[in-house]
């Protein structure tokens, strides 16, 4: 017999960004970040997860090609899922799987990206969020979304976050443990659907440094980030909470934008300095902050992770239409320029 669970889950936009370790191995944040996720048929991860009595060993296909599960934080998360796996049984089936039967049972992985990996568009948000949920129903844990979202964490920080559809905060917590760094829904999906998110692909190339050590060598060398990280983010993060609880757009964006920019700043302050951003996304900067101040309110926030892709979050419809005029005359997307493509949910111009 083979059991199969098929999971999918959408990658994660923060608007109040997490950057930095206190403790590299459970992955522990410096500070508390808050994210949107994405509507779950866009930009997402699918993950099927497979176990059979006749496998022989854990397994993982990554887009189709095999992928070494030997890295240490695809093993801690398998591990943390295992020791929580219960019994299970389906009789029609003929199918019987004790507590203890898991520890011997070996699981295939296959996952899928509908977007470029390592790009700066957070793969690794959606990829240990969609493996970590899949085990998990595959296994009958019997933990709940925060639980399951601190596993998720051991995978990739950002990755707590997309256990949740709308608005979500990671809480760094404070135990040695981190029992208690977990992520928390602070609105759902139909709370604020009025935005729109846009994203203009600046590159799909693979970024140069990875976010995993261009923040450890910011923790090691930024004054920034520590002042960013005691005195900064501590008030946006309740500033960011109430203007999503009020539906607040020109709080939501003047949040979103300061700390996009703050972010890249820390990088900057980073030694050696680190560029994710390239001329392509100053250029947008400046187009929308140009845009939103000819307005009697701003109509569109930008945020940039660690890469150079703009993603754009409109106030709604009719300022994501305008949005992508004003692109498309400014950015017209030619093979040979920087500018790729523009994605709306999926639909690629
Ligand atoms: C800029 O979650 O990819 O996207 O925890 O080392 O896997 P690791 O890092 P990762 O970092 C994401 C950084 C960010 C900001 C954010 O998503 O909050």
């Amino acid at each position: 017999w083979v059991l199969m669970v098929t999971a999918q889950t959408p990658t994660n936009i923060a608007v109040i960004k997490y950057w930095g370790k206190r403790d590299e191995d459970l992955i522990l944040p410096i500070n508390d970040s808050i994210s949107v996720t994405l509507d779950p048929e866009h930009l997402c991860t699918t993950t099927t997860v497979a176990v059979s009595p006749s496998f022989d060993q854990d397994r993982m296909w990554l887009n189709g090609k095999e992928f070494s599960l030997s890295g240490g934080r695809y093993q801690r998360c398998l591990k943390e899922i295992r020791s929580r796996a219960s019994g299970f049984e389906d009789e029609k089936k003929g199918v019987k799987i004790t507590e203890k039967d898991w520890e011997n049972l070996h699981v295939h992985i296959s996952s899928y990206n509908n977007f470029p990996t390592a790009a700066g568009l957070a793969s690794s948000a959606a990829g240990f969020a969609c493996l970590v949920f899949s085990l998990a129903k595959l296994m009958n844990v019997k933990e709940d979304h925060g639980r399951l979202s601190a596993i998720a964490r051991q995978g990739s920080g950002s990755a707590c976050r997309s256990l949740y559809g709308g608005f979500a905060k990671w809480i760094m917590g404070k135990n040695d443990d981190g029992s208690d760094s977990m992520a928390v829904q602070l609105a759902d999906e139909k709370h604020w659907d009025d935005l729109v998110i846009v994203i203009a692909v600046v590159s799909s190339r693979q970024k140069e440094t990875s976010s995993t050590s261009g923040m450890r060598e910011s923790v090691e060398t930024s004054k920034l980030i520590h002042h960013r990280a005691k005195e900064v983010v501590p008030k946006r993060i309740v500033e960011m909470e109430e203007a999503i609880k009020n539906r607040d757009f020109e709080s939501f964006a003047h949040l979103s934008c300061a700390d996009s920019n703050q972010f890249h700043a820390v990088c900057m302050d980073t030694c050696p300095p680190i560029f994710y951003m390239n001329d392509t996304s100053h250029r947008i900067i400046s187009c929308v902050e140009k845009w939103n101040r000819s307005e009697a309110s701003p109509q569109v926030a930008y945020t940039f992770d660690a890469g150079p892709n703009a993603v754009l979050i409109a106030r709604n419809r009719k300022a994501a239409a305008l949005l992508l005029q004003r692109l498309l005359f400014h950015f017209p997307p030619r093979s040979d320029a920087d500018l790729k493509s523009y994605v709306i949910g999926d639909k690629s111009i």
